[in-house]
């Protein structure tokens, strides 16, 4: 699984990406994850969007965050620590262990530092997601009794 840079060569493959109907109310679309970005970064924060590669082919796509981002209710964690803001697989690609492998290849990607050292990253999830709450368990993350507006913070030492 690799990463590759959101460019203007890939946008707009990425934001075709989609997940199950059912998974709709679960993640932002790639649409909205990037204009996210756009947005973090041209206030002077950090936004990292990644196509999910395998084998050369564009399977799904992930976005890391490090620090706040200037929002009220952020939760504690989010100061100084790496955050996986958005992931998804598309809907054609999954149950595949794609998920898995995107997770391992984030992780390994995390630890490569790319905004300075850091103790923990975290990421969210809504209650009923089981399928996203099973995969990051099984990486470690456990729940630190924080919500990020309605969903569930999860914390993994890095
Ligand atoms: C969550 C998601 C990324 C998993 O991708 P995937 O390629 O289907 O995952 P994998 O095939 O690698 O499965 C990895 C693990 O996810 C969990 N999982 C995946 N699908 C599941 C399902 N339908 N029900 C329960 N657990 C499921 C399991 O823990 C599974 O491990 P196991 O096979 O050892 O039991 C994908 O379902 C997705 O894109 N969902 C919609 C967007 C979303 O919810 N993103 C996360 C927002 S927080």
């Amino acid at each position: 699984m690799e990463l590759r840079k959101v460019t203007s060569e890939n946008l707009f493959s990425i934001v075709k990406l989609t997940v199950n109907e059912s998974q709709q109310n679960f993640v932002a679309s790639n649409t909205e994850s990037i204009l996210e970005a756009y947005v973090t970064v041209t206030a002077g924060n950090v936004a990292l969007p990644f196509g999910l590669y395998e084998d050369g082919k564009l399977v799904g796509f992930i976005m890391f965050g490090y620090g706040g981002i200037g929002e009220e209710d952020e939760p504690k964690i989010c100061e100084g620590n790496y955050c996986i803001w958005r992931l998804m697989i598309d809907g054609r690609f999954q149950g595949r262990g794609l998920g898995k492998k995107a997770m391992e290849a984030a992780l390994s990607y995390i630890r490569t530092w790319p905004c300075g050292k850091a103790e923990y990253c975290w990421l969210s999830y809504e209650p009923e997601n089981t399928a996203a709450a099973g995969l990051y368990r099984s990486f470690g993350f456990v729940e630190n009794g924080e919500m990020d507006g309605d969903e569930i913070v999860a914390v993994l030492k890095l």
